[in-house]
């Protein structure tokens, strides 16, 4: 399995996994803006073939700017390749860009109350911290917990 950073040709690619795996979907544009703006934090798992089958969507913090902040939009895997340690892996390629191009002090992204391997996979395999419960995050009502990894623990 190859994991690279993301290319605007791969983007038609992560977007169609990401239709397959969530409900939570974003217009083409949102994906070139990720990849035109941050090109070093995106990437993908592709096959043999060259096919895309799990990627990282992330970006830099536009708000809070004074402490550089990086932030995970999206992230998942084609049903018949999980469990092989690629969304661990994607996960940490665009962890050490953002500490080391973007000098990230902190990670934050979202996860569904309800969704245990996500949870598991940031809390138990990536060292994510919950961190805070965002009440009806969700367009279903579903709540949010926002999940942060600090790269510096002291
Ligand atoms: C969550 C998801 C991205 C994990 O992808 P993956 O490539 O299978 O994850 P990995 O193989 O890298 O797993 C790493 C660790 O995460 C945890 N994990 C992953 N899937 C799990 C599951 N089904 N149950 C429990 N823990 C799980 C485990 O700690 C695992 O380590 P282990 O295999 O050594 O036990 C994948 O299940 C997915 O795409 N789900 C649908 C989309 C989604 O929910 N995205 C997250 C939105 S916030």
């Amino acid at each position: 399995m190859d994991i690279r950073q993301a290319t605007v040709s791969d983007l038609l690619g992560m977007q169609k996994t990401n239709l397959f795996n969530l409900p939570e979907n974003y217009t083409f544009k949102y994906y070139l803006y990720h990849a035109m703006t941050w090109p070093e934090l995106s990437y993908v798992a592709c096959n043999p073939k060259g096919e895309v089958v799990g990627y990282i969507l992330a970006k830099m913090d536009e708000e809070n700017t004074e402490i550089p902040s990086g932030h995970v939009t999206s992230i998942s895997v084609l049903r018949s390749y999980r469990r092989l340690g690629l969304a661990a892996k994607l996960m940490r390629q665009s962890q050490h860009a953002m500490n080391h191009l973007y000098k990230a002090h902190h990670i934050t992204l979202h996860v569904r109350e309800s969704n245990k391997p996500a949870i598991s996979l940031y809390r138990d395999n990536l060292g994510f911290e919950q961190t805070g419960v965002e009440k009806g995050y969700y367009a279903d009502g579903e709540s949010a917990y926002q999940m942060t990894y600090k790269f510096n623990k002291d």
